[in-house]
């Protein structure tokens, strides 16, 4: 998990909706990514969820009386939203939508809101008849216009009975919003196009066979979600089967053929490229239409042509911050000290992956990385967020290097 929510403020406001005991779910992830969270809550969210629930996840004040005579503030509402850094609303109901459309400062979440600065999120939860009101679709639409940050709702099963548009946003979602939201708000990345591939590629031998190898995508897809957070505007070129992660421009590929086309397109304005992708090195020289036959031989031969280079080929572009991976089974620093020279690379991540406990399918990984200024830094056992952290770091040191070196 990547750092930008550390010691981040975020209030989160509760409403009365039955999604309220979602509230509970976003408030233990918010807390374990190392936020600290204030809770406000209208009167109807307390009568799902309990401010002693909340608190006792939050370890931190619940303000769900505006008259609250014990609290420690000096006006609630107002001093939670001046020290906030983020404000999110899960779950906002048609009311509280209504409300805060129209200025209404008339309970905890309201009056928070109304005297806040930060940005704000809110999570739509309610009846699909009552989302689809042009009433409410003209308040949600007054939000969006003052810059309101509204997730969802999705379509599913509503607590009803029905089926329709108007359940809340899953808390996971939320969370990756928020850490989306403060990565584009002060990242360090911010303003900067970085591609990332990931996955094994398959080269397609007939309709029901492919040719492929055991990369799982994670490594690429924890760099997309950490590039992400820190504020690039990213672009992850895939040919695994994981789901996107939110916030990121996601391109799904198949062959090494298609990650080349769509690789290189996405380059021509990008600042760095890294490519954690495992691109098959040989492909079919021929595709069979119908599936193959099994028939009488015991051996089949394949003839198998090589793949381009998809690093090699943008080894001329010097404007491109260039991180390839080195994929080995021995001769770990010597193959990949070859790689960063023969591929013309920035830095190169080498790997072992003949070992389960890392690379290749594990949610762990032990990087070596070499860079073109002569440094070498072994990373050590880290999951692969936090070795995406240091991947990132490098790639800053490594830019800072050549923008003072062509001033
Ligand atoms: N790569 C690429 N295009 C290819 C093959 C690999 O861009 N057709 C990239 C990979 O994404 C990785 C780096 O080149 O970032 C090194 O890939 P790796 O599989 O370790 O090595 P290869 O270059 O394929 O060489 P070898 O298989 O001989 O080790």
């Amino acid at each position: 998990m990547s750092e930008i929510l550390n010691n981040k403020r975020i209030i989160m406001g509760v409403t009365g909706s039955i999604a309220a005991y979602k509230s509970v779910i976003l408030a233990r992830l918010l807390k374990k990514a190392g936020a600290n969270i204030d809770v406000v809550m209208s009167d109807g969210a307390t009568r799902f969820v309990t401010p002693l629930t909340l608190k006792a996840i939050t370890h931190q004040l619940v303000m769900s009386d505006m008259y609250d005579l014990k609290s420690y503030l000096k006006i609630n509402h107002v001093s939670l939203a001046e020290r906030c850094d983020l404000i999110v609303i899960a779950p906002a109901t048609a009311n509280t939508i209504a409300k805060l459309a129209n200025g209404f400062a008339d309970n905890p979440v309201t009056a928070t809101v109304l005297a806040s600065r930060s940005p704000i999120i809110i999570c739509p939860a309610m009846d699909g008849h009552m989302y689809e009101n042009p009433v409410t679709t003209e308040n949600v639409s007054k939000l969006k216009s003052r810059g309101f940050i509204v997730l969802g709702p999705e379509s599913g099963e509503l607590a009803s009975g029905l089926s329709g548009e108007g359940r809340m946003i899953e808390p996971e979602k939320i969370l990756e919003y928020i850490k989306l939201t403060f990565g584009q708000i002060s990242g360090d990345f911010k303003g900067l196009k970085l591609v990332v591939s990931a996955g094994g590629t398959r080269e397609k031998l007939d309709p029901v066979r492919h040719l492929t190898n055991r990369s799982s995508g994670k490594m690429g897809y924890a760099l997309a979600e950490t590039a992400r957070d820190r504020g690039a505007d990213v672009v992850l070129v895939s040919a695994s089967k994981i789901e996107s992660p939110v916030g990121v421009n996601f391109i799904p590929v198949d062959s090494a053929k298609d990650m080349e086309k769509v690789v290189l397109g996405e380059c021509v304005d990008a600042d760095i490229l890294i490519m954690a992708a495992a691109v098959s090195d040989w492909t079919p020289v021929n595709i069979n239409d119908q599936k193959m036959k099994k028939g009488d031989e015991d051996i089949l031969e394949i003839k198998l042509v090589k793949t381009p280079d998809i690093l090699a080929r943008l080894s001329t572009n010097n404007n491109l911050i260039k991180v390839g991976f080195a994929a080995e089974t021995e001769n770990l620093d010597s193959n990949a000290q070859k790689k960063l020279v023969e591929k013309k690379l920035d830095i190169v991540a080498a790997n072992d992956v003949s070992l389960a406990d890392r690379g290749f399918e594990s949610a762990n990984n032990k990087i070596i990385l070499f860079d073109n200024q002569g440094g070498e830094e072994d990373l050590g056992m880290l999951t692969k967020y936090q070795a995406s952290t240091k991947i990132l770091d490098k790639i800053k040191a490594i830019m800072k290097i050549k923008s003072k070196r062509n001033r």
